[in-house]
């Protein structure tokens, strides 16, 4: 696997690539890797001739009193999985080389209506820095397809958006969150858990799934939720928000079949997120 830093290196080499016909699947990520990453690269596998994996932690979508210093930097761990993985590219470009004018004066992306609440009424700018990262990436890379997971769910919904708003080419594929054998979605930030902490953070994942199943029994959404961010504080997690959407992420009403429960919550230094889909009047 090659490792580039260079925006132009990484636009010759991917123009052969192009040039011979072959199809190109991006996986962006912010490095830090784990099995959930393997998964995605795996599965570009599948769906094209050529994987680029993207390493970049972004500094556009950290708030202020976010953890961008802490986030854990590992390139040589990362490429060692990648090489593993079968990817035949890293591109793992610098601040200065992708916002050459600095965060002040980079032309931004806005999704508008799918990046309000949830995870961005947490987490102001959150996705305008994600939407604008991705528009770049896909812009340097020009991938026939580009892999996310589902654990962000709500990151998926925006970048589904600002394809289909922006009629990039792209095809959007959305993979399993991969999770650890207690349940607990793989995610880098899990890393800042103490073993206390990590031996709690599984109730996340069970709260959702006891959720999911009084909600399809029919129980009444409201009591559900508010159940849930109980039993969240009661397990020592400061909740976020424990909400119920349709499956676009609008509204739940009476005709809504396929729906999806989220929430986030922070445990010690981590905000911890996870979903599950959730089949309405069975
Ligand atoms: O999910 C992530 O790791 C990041 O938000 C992404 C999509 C790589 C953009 O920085």
């Amino acid at each position: 696997m090659r490792t580039l830093h260079d925006l132009g290196d990484l636009r010759a080499t991917l123009t052969q690539h192009r040039r011979a016909g072959k199809r190109i699947a991006l996986v962006p990520t912010m490095g830090n890797l784990h099995a959930g990453h393997v998964a995605l690269v795996e599965t570009a596998r599948r769906h094209a001739d050529v994987v680029v994996a993207s390493l970049f932690v972004n500094p556009m979508q950290f708030g202020p009193s976010e953890d961008l210093d802490a986030y854990p930097r590992t390139l040589e761990a990362d490429q060692v999985k990648l090489t593993e993985a079968d990817c035949d590219l890293l591109f793992a470009p610098s601040a200065a080389a992708l916002y050459p004018n600095g965060l002040e004066g980079q032309t931004r992306v806005q999704v508008p209506l799918v990046s309000e609440g949830l995870c961005g009424g947490a987490r102001p700018g959150h996705f305008d820095g994600v939407a604008t990262v991705v528009t770049l990436l896909f812009n340097l890379v020009q991938p026939d397809i580009a892999l996310f997971g589902e654990k962000d769910y709500q990151q998926l919904a925006v970048i589904r958006k600002l394809t289909a708003d922006l009629h990039l080419p792209i095809e959007i594929l959305g993979v399993a969150t991969q999770r650890a054998e207690d349940g607990l979605a793989l995610s880098s930030r899990n890393g800042y858990l103490s073993e206390a902490e990590r031996a709690t953070a599984p109730a996340l994942y069970q709260t959702l799934m006891s959720a999911r199943a009084a909600l399809e029994r029919g129980e009444p959404a409201p009591n559900v939720l508010d159940r849930a961010i109980e039993a969240l504080g009661a397990a020592g997690f400061a909740p976020d928000y424990v909400e119920l959407k349709s499956a676009e992420l609008g509204p739940v009403t009476p005709q809504t079949r396929e729906a999806i429960l989220l929430a986030a919550a922070k445990l010690g230094p981590a905000r911890l997120i996870d979903n599950v889909r959730v089949t309405l009047g069975q």
